[in-house]
């Protein structure tokens, strides 16, 4: 594979190695679900040693761990398996840089995508629990905690860098997830306070990490749809973050009314998500795949947007003074201000 993400070779080899490519990332959710990075960390083992650890055949074994050592995931030296520095950074849990719960949210939607076929030809999603892959507890548990992955690897502290929040008092964040931004923003500006509003199953894992982060007297959690359930008003700071991408276009400017009408006289809208903020090639490969992601298994009507689409929407709401903030991690801000009276 080639940095940018694209297979090597040329000719036939490039369409065998394009075909390949999923085996690679079955390697990967594999290694992370069995936990080889975890156990390797620090700590070389045999084949034999990995087999008898994670109550694996040993022959299958030996070929996965070769595979992972061709992929660069795992490095082999004095017949022993360690990670390799990429796995070490991003793959082994409790470190800040982990993103394996991520990659295996993405591949928690492997079914859908083996029918993409039929998905382009019937113009309809496919749910990772609808095709059987993952049930939809797993779904909801990892499509969440992948979510605070990203948070926790380097979008919290480009988001809390970005937004000054000094004067901020009232936090609301529609779609807040695992409340992965309400807890960095609420951590870096002592006097905030932030309401979560999200369905049931991001709100179970939202109760754990705002307990881990000692934050419950700051952070309250409203079940229900944003468009339904009591959020009250009078908020300074409405936090929109992950949900224009994945929803249809008239959920989103109905949703940007709302956080107009939540908001009080001067109140800031932050709108943080996949859009097309900039023009540079990688962003743009990036950007295009995410467009047919989101249509496969979230919405027919989800899209990554142009920034300057987003930004009407804005405007259409009520919002002023609109400033777009491209960042080098995958989630780029549209900030905007309810016009003081
Ligand atoms: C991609 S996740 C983003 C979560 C979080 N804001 C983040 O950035 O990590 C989108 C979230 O929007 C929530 N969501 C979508 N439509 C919603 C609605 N109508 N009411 C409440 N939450 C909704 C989903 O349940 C999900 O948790």
């Amino acid at each position: 594979m080639t940095q940018s993400g694209s297979p090597t070779g040329s000719g036939a080899e490039f369409v065998r190695e394009m075909a390949r490519n999923f085996w690679y990332s079955a390697i990967l959710r594999a290694a992370i679900k069995l936990d080889v990075f975890a156990l390797l960390e620090g700590h070389p083992l045999t084949s034999q040693e990995v087999a008898d650890s994670i109550g694996a055949s040993p022959r299958y074994t030996q070929a996965f761990l070769d595979c992972c050592v061709v992929l660069d995931l795992l490095i082999f030296s004095d017949e022993k398996f360690t990670n390799s520095p990429t796995a070490s950074d991003f793959l082994v849990k409790g470190k800040d840089s982990y993103v394996g719960d991520h990659a295996v949210h993405h591949t928690n939607t492997w079914a859908s995508w083996g029918r993409l076929d039929e998905v382009i030809k019937e113009g309809k999603t496919l749910l990772p629990f609808e095709t059987g892959f993952v049930d939809e507890a797993t779904y909801w548990n990892d499509y969440m905690i992948g979510q605070h992955n990203r948070a926790t690897s380097g979008q919290a502290v480009q988001l809390v860098q970005s937004v000054d929040l000094g004067g901020k008092r009232n936090l609301i964040d529609l779609g807040g997830g695992a409340a992965s931004y309400s807890i960095a923003l609420c951590q870096a500006n002592p006097q905030l306070k932030a309401v979560v509003v999200d369905q049931k199953e991001p709100l179970i894992v939202a109760k754990t990490f705002v307990e881990q982060n000692n934050l419950t007297d700051r952070i309250s959690l409203v079940e229900g749809s944003f468009f339904e359930a009591y959020i009250g008003a009078g908020y300074d700071v409405c936090l929109i973050s992950g949900v224009v991408l994945i929803s249809p276009d008239e959920d989103c400017r109905k949703l940007f009314k709302v956080a107009f009408d939540i908001l009080e006289a001067g109140g800031l809208v932050i709108v943080q998500d996949y859009m097309r903020l900039d023009d540079n090639p990688q962003r743009k490969r990036l950007d295009t795949l995410e467009d047919l992601y989101v249509l496969v298994v979230f919405n027919p009507g989800a899209g990554d947007r142009e920034g300057a689409e987003v930004t009407s929407w804005l405007e259409e709401a009520g919002f002023i003074n609109p400033k777009s903030v491209p960042l080098p991690t995958q989630l780029g801000l549209i900030t905007a201000e309810k016009p003081a009276n």
